[in-house]
């Protein structure tokens, strides 16, 4: 319980899962029919970059601030919510500033303080459901909003040690209770044992339609250091995966050391 993102925010971690998230949110987008989302590991909802944590760490200087001095095509859509929203926008404020009128929204968060920023931020939203309950207890939650089109987020911050495994059965507990829904899952690249391991589990879940994009910023040698982070995506919308080449190929471009490489991974 350790964790606050605001230290992180706006880093490069965020920016490819900001970036992938707003691709996934510009599918369900294209048809009419609502879509309800769930975030289930909400934080606080934006982030004031020039407050007292983030400019303890400065990582969003390698994030962020990089692509609004210099935008690749493939990234303008989310640079361009991040300039509007002012604030840096979690991935609430992303979804919200997406949601059209019948769509839904839960936002699930778990720790006291976070909650209630959270609760602050959101208002009196009516598109809005807000929670305070362990993201993996699932019940009740999945569809969101009793919407079978959307999107699930997985974005929890790996303190402890189960993470992996509770991540992995989560995934494929939320495909069984609402199969059509596409389901999102952030992780961070530190070295890649961790990695391979969530990768094999979903793979021997036989969870359909993935696609597996990281950014490995450099070799991952050192364990200490956030090499990289990854998005693995079930249920992939159509035309999702060229467009998560695109971004991660941009973001390698902006973010990347000499020796960063991308990785992506598809399965039927
Ligand atoms: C990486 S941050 C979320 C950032 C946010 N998704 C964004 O992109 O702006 C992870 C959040 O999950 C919360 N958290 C950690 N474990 C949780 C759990 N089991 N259930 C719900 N929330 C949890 C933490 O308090 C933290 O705010």
């Amino acid at each position: 319980m350790n964790y606050r993102h605001a230290y992180h925010a706006g880093n490069h971690g965020d920016c490819l899962k900001h970036a992938l998230l707003v691709a996934l949110l510009e599918a369900l987008r294209r048809k009419d029919t609502p879509f309800g989302v769930a975030d289930l590991h909400a934080g606080r909802g934006v982030y004031d970059l020039s407050g007292p944590e983030a400019s303890r760490t400065g990582e969003w200087r390698g994030g962020i601030l990089k692509l609004l001095e210099d935008t690749p095509a493939p990234l303008r859509g989310y640079v361009s919510l991040v300039q509007r929203l002012g604030l840096y926008p979690g991935s609430p404020a992303l979804i919200r500033a997406l949601l059209r009128e019948g769509d839904r929204l839960v936002l699930n968060e778990r720790h006291p303080e976070e909650f209630a920023a959270l609760s602050a931020w959101a208002g009196r939203d009516p598109r809005i459901t807000l929670r305070q309950g362990d993201a993996y207890a699932l019940r009740g939650v999945l569809p969101p909003g009793g919407l079978k089109r959307g999107l699930v987020l997985f974005d929890p911050p790996y303190e402890a040690e189960d993470e992996i495994d509770r991540l992995a059965r989560a995934l494929v507990a939320a495909h069984r209770a609402a199969p059509t829904l596409i389901l999102a899952a952030w992780y961070p690249i530190k070295h890649l044992a961790p990695v391979r391991a969530l990768r094999d589990s979903v793979r021997d879940a036989r969870l359909p339609r993935r696609v597996d994009v990281a950014l490995h910023l450099r070799p991952p040698l050192d364990p200490a250091r956030l090499n990289g982070s990854g998005l693995l995506v079930i249920n992939v919308p159509w035309r999702f995966e060229e467009e998560a080449r695109a971004i991660v190929a941009a973001l390698k471009e902006r973010l990347a050391e000499a020796d960063g490489s991308v990785h992506l991974e598809a399965a039927a």
